[in-house]
């Protein structure tokens, strides 16, 4: 089937919080919404079938969790990324950060040190200074306009660090890290004994050839040291469904975490998610294929657009993610004028760089996950309010 991403579709009355909650973010509703990670765009005609399905069954009493949504997982992650899973080793929870949350609770004491690599996703801070953390702040450093890791940083931070919460592929500089990269990182872990969990939402939407590697299957050793966090929610725009997988080294580590939310009586899922996640991993390939390629074009347009007419803007082309980091340095504006400059000046509801990194400064977040004719218009807009800008 082929799939129309072009199509334009009136999110009023759908609840969405990218949309309805503009107020409340950006001071007005008259911005179009470019920042939380959810996509413009109507999922899978597979999963939509399996929910209206569930929907017409007209019984949705508490759900259980079949074994045939773990084998769903197992499958999607030995043919994508090549790692095969023992399904007993698998875990169901709410969400990647409610399942990393209770993973830093569970594996480290209060005040102990967690390492995170900024500028990140900013619910790495939360996670970490909600459960009374403290974190250790590894910063990626841009060289030819490339986001590298610091390694001798990371080394001398992961000696005082109980935890790493390792974000692959990154939001939101989109890169997919290397074998190499990822194999030094765990080293230098397993050397300090930092447990690492490997955020891994974004592994299935990968560009320009890259190829994710879960952390775990890099070696039985380092698999030892992994927790790893994976949902289709992000790959096929279902996080209103709210559900994860989170796979555990050992039993152990998996009976402590399944205790944690049994203790909170949190042991189902809504009813419609399983359905439609396990109808994502089992039908969904061939529209995220096609997704992938309308992305990829999103890329090429705004990298284009930017390069020919903003060119103060420098825009990262991402490996990974539909997110797209601007560095609007050259603007030379403060974060706050930067902020009211996309709200009011360009009528833009893009992410604050600040909320990733709170040491840097200059640089905004745009999604672009939405219709190609959205995107042209943003850009038009952009560009006339750089235009306007005192020269
Ligand atoms: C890196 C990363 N992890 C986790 C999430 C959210 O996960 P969930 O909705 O499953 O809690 C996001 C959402 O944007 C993300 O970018």
């Amino acid at each position: 089937m082929k799939y129309n991403f072009d199509e334009v579709i009136d999110r009023t009355g759908n609840r969405s919080a990218k949309y309805d909650e503009r107020n409340k973010k950006f001071g007005t509703y008259d911005v179009i919404p470019l920042w939380v990670a959810d996509m413009d765009f109507r999922t899978a005609q597979p999963i939509i079938d399996a929910c209206e399905q569930k929907a017409r069954e007209g019984i949705w009493g508490y759900t259980s969790r079949p074994e045939s949504y773990f084998q769903a997982v197992q499958n999607w992650e030995v043919r994508r990324n090549g790692w095969k899973q023992d399904t007993e080793l698998m875990s169901w929870s709410l969400g990647v950060v409610p399942a990393m949350n209770a993973i830093v609770r569970l594996f480290s004491e209060p005040e102990d040190k967690v390492l995170i690599q900024t500028p990140v996703y900013p619910e790495f801070y939360e996670i970490v200074e909600h459960s009374g953390r403290q974190v250790a702040e590894n910063q990626l450093v841009e060289s030819e306009g490339r986001w590298q890791i610091d390694f001798d940083d990371f080394a001398r931070k992961a000696k005082e660090c109980r935890i790493f919460l390792l974000c692959s592929p990154h939001n939101p500089i989109g890169r997919v890290w290397t074998k190499e990269e990822l194999t030094k990182m765990a080293e230098i872990c397993i050397e300090n004994d930092v447990l690492i969990v490997s955020d891994e939402i974004h592994s299935d939407l990968i560009f320009n050839g890259c190829r994710h590697i879960p952390t775990a299957s890099l070696s039985e050793q380092i698999a030892k040291h992994v927790i790893t966090c994976i949902s289709a929610t992000k790959t096929f725009n279902l996080a209103g469904l709210q559900a994860s997988t989170t796979i555990f080294p050992d039993y152990e580590m998996k009976e402590r975490f399944d205790r944690f939310w049994s203790s909170m009586d949190i042991h189902r899922n809504n009813a419609f998610s399983s359905v439609a996640m396990e109808a994502a991993y089992n039908s969904g390939e061939e529209w995220l294929e096609q997704l992938l390629e309308y992305l990829q074009g999103n890329f090429d347009y705004v990298c284009d657009f930017c390069e020919k007419w903003i060119p103060q803007i420098r825009v990262n082309r991402p490996d990974a993610t539909y997110l797209m980091w601007l560095d609007c340095r050259e603007l030379h504006m403060s974060d706050e004028e930067l902020r009211d400059f996309f709200i009011h000046k360009a009528g833009l509801g893009l992410n604050e760089g600040r909320a990733f990194c709170r040491t840097l400064s200059g640089y905004m977040r745009l999604n672009a996950a939405c219709p190609r004719s959205t995107l042209e218009k943003a850009m038009h807009q952009l560009k006339d309010a750089v235009d306007g800008l005192p020269l």
